[in-house]
């Protein structure tokens, strides 16, 4: 095992709840989108998790949290050891500068009046990191390093084509030499050509500074390429979580197997024994009782009516919260599971 791996990790999230006030109506009580209900994770040094599920879930919400652009309700979000979830504006600066987002939409998110060196020398300005003279050659190295060049220093974000939009996002996200990127849907908005090319960009980025990636995703298929481990989402809470390849190969959670159902499969003779997903997601304000995946799952019986499913290891590093597939796992009844330190409670715990 690397020294990444064994050390303590970067991000540690635990039972994170964030719910957003819906606008009060005269009659009726004030009412909360639970868009984040309970959700714990780990991110390690140099790895890439992967976070997926369905528009809705709280993926965004999830991202936005750990960049403290949203409060959390309640929950810890500890960056190398200190929970940020509730330090005031100035106490979080220093742990800013370790986190960065990279947005779907370059466009958007990039200043339309702000040439691409104004854009990158807007944070080295805000952390105080280089001045004068050594700040441009700074600018430049980060353009050159994500694809661009010096001849792109004076150009505004209209001039640039969308692949050249998210390299500019990428080297204004570095420019603060963090240790994480949060990633939220950032391909999502490219060609398949350019995709490929920003994929490689993440990966060397990764190589070369150890960087850590929280990859906000729809597309399956970059998932499973570029990440080392999976969790996903559903209604607000992380349904099973492992590494990228045990995900794909044996998913244990229904709502997984409906998700990797809906990837075709390269053979069109071979026939999928689990369906697709069906029916609406269920409105968040008001999420189903017990399992919140009950009233689409195939497997539901009277239990996951009335009891939400506790998260549970059930082979090394692969954990997922459903009655039904718990009751024949024979990796919880083994007495040195309780040694990995998978957590009982509901938590999943750093493996
Ligand atoms: N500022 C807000 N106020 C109220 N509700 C919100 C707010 N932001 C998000 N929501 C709601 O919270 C839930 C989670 O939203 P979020 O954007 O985190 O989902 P997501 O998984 O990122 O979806 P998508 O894949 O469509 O981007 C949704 O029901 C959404 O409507
Ligand atoms: S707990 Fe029940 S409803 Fe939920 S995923 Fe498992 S079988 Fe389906
Ligand atoms: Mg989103």
């Amino acid at each position: 095992m690397s020294e990444a791996l064994s050390s303590p990790p970067l991000l540690q999230v635990d039972d994170l709840i964030v719910r957003y006030p819906v606008k009060k109506s005269l009659f009726k009580a004030r009412q909360h989108v639970h868009a984040v209900n309970g959700v714990s994770f780990h991110v390690r040094r140099g790895e890439t998790l992967a976070l997926v599920g369905e528009s809705g879930c709280g993926k965004t919400t999830v991202g936005r949290s750990i960049m403290r652009l949203v409060r959390p309700s309640s929950g810890s979000i500890r960056v190398d050891g200190i929970d940020i979830a509730s330090l005031s504006r100035r106490e979080l600066k220093p742990y800013r500068r370790k986190i960065q987002m990279v947005f779907q939409d370059p466009y958007a998110s990039l200043n339309p009046r702000m040439t691409a060196g104004q854009i990158i020398g807007e944070p080295l300005g805000n952390f105080d990191i280089v001045h004068g003279a050594d700040r441009e050659n700074r600018i430049i190295a980060l353009l050159e390093k994500v694809g661009l060049s010096r001849t792109h220093l004076h150009r505004y974000p209209h001039e640039f084509s969308g692949g050249q939009r998210q390299r500019l996002g990428i080297a204004r996200a570095l420019a603060v030499e963090p240790s994480l990127i949060v990633g939220d849907e950032p391909l999502s908005a490219l060609d398949v050509s350019v995709q490929a090319q920003i994929v490689n960009l993440l990966d060397h980025l990764q190589q070369e500074y150890g960087l850590s990636y929280l990859f906000i995703a729809h597309d399956l298929a970059v998932v499973q390429q570029i990440s080392h481990r999976v969790a996903v989402m559903y209604l607000g809470r992380i349904v099973e979580i492992g590494e990228t390849a045990d995900i794909f190969r044996s998913p244990i959670h229904p709502y997984t197997q409906a998700l990797l159902a809906a990837v075709p499969l390269p053979d069109p003779r071979k026939r999928r024994i689990i369906e697709p997903l069906r029916g609406e997601v269920p409105s968040p304000i008001a999420p189903p009782s017990g399992c919140a995946f009950h009233p689409r799952c195939a497997l539901a019986e009277d239990r996951c009516r009335r009891e939400a499913p506790q998260v549970q290891e059930f082979r090394s590093g692969h954990f997922a919260a459903c009655h039904v597939m718990a009751r024949n796992n024979e990796y919880a009844a083994r007495p040195s599971s309780r040694e990995h330190g998978f957590a009982r409670s509901g938590k999943i715990a750093n493996s």
